[in-house]
């Protein structure tokens, strides 16, 4: 199993590029998002910081401990709606509140846990979304890797494992990645039933 917070302690995080997902940036200036947005397994929390600097409540979980204090010195602002809190997304008694948000913002979350945790992962994001809340999602459908995290998933798993729960409203190849991610990820807008 990844040891997360010893990862951060140690400053082994390649997959931590200063900013905001270019995917997440492309999106968000296209189209208007509204709400309460969780974004699980944040990180330093350059997407929070961002989507909350676009005026959205945001909740930010992570399990490493490190990289939550890391998150909140460098963003954690009165001026912001943006809250980082240590919970396992996984947890079933993690205190999340059910139905409670808007929107679930997945970047490199569903992609570092491993496969066996995933079908918990679409029931967990279920939980916690209001009905007709929104599942804004960036998945590395179009990568090899045998030895993850990142564990790759393919469209056919993504539907099978939320299918039960959500609607698929659109499937797409993002323009902007960061450098090395492209063509790697595809984006998924998913609605709550
Ligand atoms: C590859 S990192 C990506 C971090 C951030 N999304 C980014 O792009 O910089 C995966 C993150 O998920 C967190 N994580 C792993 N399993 C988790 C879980 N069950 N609940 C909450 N966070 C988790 C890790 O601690 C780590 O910060």
């Amino acid at each position: 199993m990844t040891d997360w917070d010893q990862l951060y302690r140690e400053k082994e995080t390649p997959w931590d590029r200063g900013e905001p997902a270019p995917p997440l940036v492309e999106f968000v200036e296209k189209q208007s998002l509204s709400g309460q947005i969780l974004v699980p397994g944040c990180g330093i929390g350059h997407d929070a910081r961002y989507l909350a600097e676009q005026g959205y409540i945001v909740h930010a979980i992570d399990i490493s401990g490190t990289a939550l204090n890391r998150a909140r010195s460098l963003h954690e602002s009165k001026a912001l709606n943006l809250k980082f809190e240590k919970a396992n997304f996984l947890d079933e008694s993690n205190g999340l509140p059910h139905a409670h948000f808007d929107l679930l913002f997945e970047h490199t979350c569903f992609c570092a846990i491993d496969p066996s945790d995933r079908a918990r992962y679409a029931q967990a994001a279920n939980q916690i979304l209001k009905p007709n809340g929104l599942l804004l999602g960036i998945f590395f459908t179009d990568m090899e890797n045998d030895d993850g995290p990142p564990y790759p998933s393919s469209r056919d798993e993504i539907r099978s494992l939320f299918s039960t729960y959500f609607d698929t409203l659109n499937v797409w190849k993002p323009e902007r990645s960061f450098p090395g991610r492209e063509g790697e990820e595809s984006m998924y807008l998913m609605r709550r039933l």
